[in-house]
């Protein structure tokens, strides 16, 4: 009985392709050659090979900093991103205007040209992807591959000219304190746990002292994503560094990790303090709140015309 019933319902979907494709068939029979049919439509297949081209490209190039461009690729995804402002609807990953100057010379963005060249390839591979998509979509990568939580994402946005450049002073200045984090991180939607688990990210990646200033690296790991961050920041003692660079913090038993002014308020500030005990202790509630934070985080701003059920998990390099 139950055979029967899928029988028919495989008989019918045939019936189905069958008289939709016959159009198609016939004008192919009389012209002889198949009609165009019109632009690539991309399909979750088709970003999914994007992002194997961008994982396999993060496994051949390991001779940057660490031995992976993952961090600086997750900055210009964040970079994009983070200038989103909620009450001007400007701003964000949508339009890719890190392209350009003056946006891609702002203090905050020195050294993502590494991360934008060494996504150049896969743009040149997948012509039909926009900057912006790619972008966002190598952030993801770039998390997922240093065993990071999944990001479902989806594809929208477009690429911009230069007079969509948003000003300068949009993204965290590392130097300042919880009020300026919270001024900027409230000016794209986030609450006080939302900039708690966004912050992690400082797991991976360091500072260079051509670019910010800062020098070092936040944890002992920095090409692999893990709750190390706020183990740190709890269990570690922190002094200021003596040297002639801006002021950040070292930690006392190797002095050879850095923690900058706006890590430490996470542990000052009474609101976000319990947020770092949390993470601390559990890293799956990290990769939770992590995994959900980015998502939207990568999706301000952009005028999607799909819903959420269009958003894709792509699968990681085994
Ligand atoms: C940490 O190191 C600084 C500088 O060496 C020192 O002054 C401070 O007492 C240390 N703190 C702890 C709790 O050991």
């Amino acid at each position: 009985m139950i055979f029967g019933l899928g029988a028919v319902a495989l008989l019918g979907a045939g019936g189905y392709l069958y008289a939709t494709d016959s159009p198609m068939l016939s004008s192919v029979g009389l012209g002889g050659t198949p009609k165009p049919t019109g632009p690539f439509v991309p399909k979750k297949e088709d970003y999914q090979k994007v992002y194997d081209a961008v994982a396999e490209a993060l496994i051949e190039n390991d001779d940057y900093d660490d031995g992976s461009y993952a961090p600086v690729v997750l900055r210009l995804g964040w970079h994009a991103s983070g200038t989103y402002d909620k009450e001007t609807g400007t701003g964000g990953s949508n339009g890719a205007t890190m392209r350009f100057a003056p946006e891609k010379d702002h203090g905050a963005n020195a050294g993502l040209h590494a991360a934008r060249d060494f996504l150049e390839p896969i743009k040149e591979k997948f012509p039909w992807i926009s900057y912006s998509d790619l972008w966002t979509l190598a952030a993801v990568c770039a998390v997922q591959e240093m065993g990071g939580p999944t990001i479902p994402w989806r594809p929208g946005r477009a690429d911009h000219d230069v007079s969509f450049c948003t000003p300068d002073g949009r993204l965290p200045d590392g130097a300042k304190d919880q009020k300026h984090l919270r001024a900027i991180f409230g000016r794209m939607g986030f609450n006080d746990q939302e900039i708690v688990a966004l912050a992690g990210a400082h797991a991976v990646g360091r500072c260079h002292t051509d670019r910010s200033g800062f020098e070092g690296p936040w944890t002992f790991s920095p090409i692999t994503f893990t709750n190390e961050y706020y183990r740190l920041l709890v269990e570690e003692k922190w002094h200021w560094r003596k040297w002639n660079g801006p002021a950040q913090f070292q930690d006392n038993t190797t002095n050879s990790l850095m923690m900058l002014p706006t890590d430490m308020s996470l542990i000052k500030d009474k609101n976000f303090k319990p947020w770092v005990e949390k993470y601390a202790k559990d890293q799956d509630l990290f990769f939770a709140h992590f995994g959900d934070a980015a998502m939207r985080l990568f999706e301000l701003g952009v005028p999607f015309t799909s819903g959420e059920d269009a958003r894709i998990e792509f699968k990681r390099t085994e």
